[in-house]
């Protein structure tokens, strides 16, 4: 499974960058906001840092605004990049109709705010590279969000469709447990989960028990 982080906060991104283990990187208007940079700051560190696509979201409704605003964000990217950007969608028949102009253009999308299967197909039916079902409102919602994300994988196999699957709005390293054994092509991970799955107290404990036996040895 492929690993995204879930933020636009610059130091985070560079510093788990290092480790080696990112795919891409999922932004949105309000991690944007969080991370109190531009967009343009934004643009300008983030495809150096990692190489894989990286996702940056519209704010206008209609689909003709949609797909100028798309274009607009590709203009603020230099051209070698291209390759990694993903347009980042929100899920109306609005959104429908720009994935499909998009894709057309072999314009890379993410169709986000995705809450059931049925719009996770519909979304694929318009040609969306990724849908990004919303695991962890819908638990906060009181339904269960691994469900969407199974009947997502059972239909995506059932019919061969190449939309890639990226678990996200992901809690805790269960969640990123749970989409891998579901078989999602992607889950995009907050910094602080990626540090919870990075972290055991025992692999401390080890390296403590290691380290003071070496000095017994070395003395
Ligand atoms: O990638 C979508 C994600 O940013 C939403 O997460 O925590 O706002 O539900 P959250």
């Amino acid at each position: 499974m492929k690993l995204f982080i879930d933020t636009a906060d610059l130091n985070e991104i560079k510093e788990i960058a290092s480790w080696g283990i990112l795919d891409g990187v999922t932004t949105n208007p309000t991690l944007l906001a969080k991370s109190g940079r531009s967009l343009q700051d934004v643009i300008n560190e983030i495809f150096v840092l990692v190489d894989g696509p990286i996702s940056l979201e519209v704010v206008s409704e209609k689909a003709e605004e949609m797909v100028t605003e798309a274009k607009q964000i590709l203009t603020k990217i230099p051209k070698n990049y291209h390759k990694n950007v993903a347009i980042k969608i929100p899920m109306t028949s609005e959104g429908l109709k720009a994935v499909k102009k998009l894709s057309k253009e072999e314009i890379k999308t993410n169709v986000t705010l995705i809450f059931s299967a049925n719009q996770a197909l519909l979304a694929a039916k318009a040609g969306a590279t990724f849908v990004s079902p919303f695991i962890g409102r819908l638990d906060d919602n009181g339904q269960e969000g691994m469900r969407v994300i199974e009947e997502i994988m059972d239909i995506f196999c059932n019919y061969d469709i190449n939309t890639e699957v990226i678990v996200a709005s992901i809690r805790h390293p269960i969640h990123v447990i749970e989409a891998a054994r579901l078989g999602a092509d992607i889950a995009t991970v907050p910094p602080d989960v990626l540090r919870k799955m990075l972290k055991h107290p025992l692999t401390d404990v080890g390296i403590k028990r290691f380290l003071k036996d070496w000095e017994k040895v070395t003395k």
